[in-house]
């Protein structure tokens, strides 16, 4: 039994978060999306909001010979891949500027958890400029992000943007 953690923000889950999971399927017999609770970051979307967003999307997906499970954690990625017995971190590179900071990453939960490997996945180039930070900041600004977020995100999102509006 393979299994992997996708440990990330996912504040929210964009298209090239998804692109990657469908690139780890064929990899993995389990991959647990793991959510960090981060509250000091001021997310967008609560852990829970977060965790059933994602669960309804991957829903979606067909994925026969891989289980999909959502979770979330605080404290050390390490420690969680640890607890849950996770043989690999996934994480996805989208350009060259990620690797530096991705690999500072791997090399030190390799020193925490030297048996867990890090899985580097190489995003789909239509999302190379994709992140969930450049994509509230341009939904707030009344920017399209369509093709970029799942639909139902997009949803999520104008609901929190017309309920900030109202306060
Ligand atoms: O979606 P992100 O923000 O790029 O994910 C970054 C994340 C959550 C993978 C990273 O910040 C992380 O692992 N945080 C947990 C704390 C930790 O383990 N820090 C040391 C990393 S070597």
């Amino acid at each position: 039994m393979r299994r992997a953690i996708f440990p990330g923000s996912f504040d929210p889950l964009t298209n090239g978060h998804l692109d990657i999971i469908r690139r780890s399927l064929p990899l993995f017999d389990e991959i647990v999306v793991a959510i960090l609770n981060n509250p000091e970051k001021n997310p967008m979307f609560s852990v829970d909001e977060r965790r059933s967003m994602i669960e309804e999307i991957l829903s979606r997906i067909d994925a026969t010979t891989c289980r999909l499970v959502v979770d979330s954690f605080s404290g050390l990625t390490a420690d969680f891949a640890r607890e849950k017995q996770a043989a690999a971190i996934i994480r996805g590179i989208r350009a060259i500027g990620d690797y530096e900071y991705e690999l500072r990453m791997a090399l030190m939960n390799r020193r925490l958890q030297p048996e867990i490997e890090t899985v580097f996945l190489t995003a789909a180039e239509e999302y190379s400029f994709v992140s969930s930070t450049l994509m509230k900041q341009v939904f707030e600004l009344g920017g399209r992000v369509d093709a970029l977020v799942p639909e139902p995100i997009i949803e999520k999102m104008r609901a929190k943007l017309n309920g900030a509006a109202a306060i």
